[in-house]
């Protein structure tokens, strides 16, 4: 089991419930395990959305019938798995990883899975790359670093379409979003995330609390009204 980022007193209760759940409802197979060791070997942080929020977003994927999907934060590529798996045939999702050694751990775990063909893997800064990206994007899901979430979420718009659907991760972080006073630059990111996309007409938007093996934290979830 593995180490919660936001633990709490009932954690082992939450992660006792995602374990029953992800067994029926969201199995590993060898590819996804695969991919889980193979960053644990590689000295990866355990950052990877659990199994059971990679069935979701690939739910998103199937509910918004997303051919194009953009990831911004690769990590290891665990969700780029289940992602890629969720598109149709002629389905494509493009991937943008910081760091040179998560994105060859990344491309390896792509690799195993045998989604290499679907997968389009840019190393570098996400702020590099956005720019050089054919819109529009179908679903996208903002999974990096937390200080620059502001600006992914503008290029997040740039790169949609009416009816893109947008997807943040760890917008809740143990509660600490709604610390005002917070100095830590990834709630700072996360709230002027969260005023953006509640100031900008454009988008409707909800989150969603989350408990379970990573511990408390949640998703905002946007779709694009107009542009
Ligand atoms: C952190 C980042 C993540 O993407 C995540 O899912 C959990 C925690 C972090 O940087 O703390
Ligand atoms: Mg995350």
């Amino acid at each position: 089991m593995r180490i919660p980022d936001y633990p709490s007193r009932d954690s082992d209760k939450w992660s006792q419930v995602d374990a029953w759940f992800s067994e029926k409802l969201a199995p590993e197979d060898a590819d996804l395990k695969y991919a889980l060791a193979n960053n644990t070997e590689q000295g990866l942080p355990t950052h990877d959305v659990s199994a059971l929020q990679g069935k979701m977003l690939a739910i998103f994927i199937q509910m918004s019938r997303a051919v194009r999907v953009l990831e911004i934060g690769t990590l290891g590529g665990y969700s780029t798995i289940w992602m890629a798996r969720a598109l149709p045939p002629h389905g494509s999702i493009t991937t943008i990883e910081f760091s040179e050694h998560h994105a060859e751990v990344a491309s390896q775990n792509i690799n195993k899975a045998g989604l290499a063909e679907r997968v389009t893997l840019h190393r570098g800064a996400a702020l590099d790359v956005l720019p050089t990206l054919h819109a529009p994007f179908d679903l996208i899901f903002i999974d990096a670093d937390k200080v620059n979430n502001p600006h992914y979420l503008d290029w997040a718009i740039k790169l949609s379409k009416q009816g893109t659907v947008i997807v943040g991760d760890n917008t809740v972080r143990g509660g600490s979003v709604i610390d005002p006073s917070s100095e830590d630059p990834n709630v700072k990111g996360l709230r002027e995330f969260v005023d953006m996309i509640s100031e900008d007409e454009r988008l409707e938007a909800t989150a969603v609390q989350t408990v379970g093996e990573k511990g408390w934290d949640g998703f905002v979830m946007a779709i694009v009204k107009a542009r």
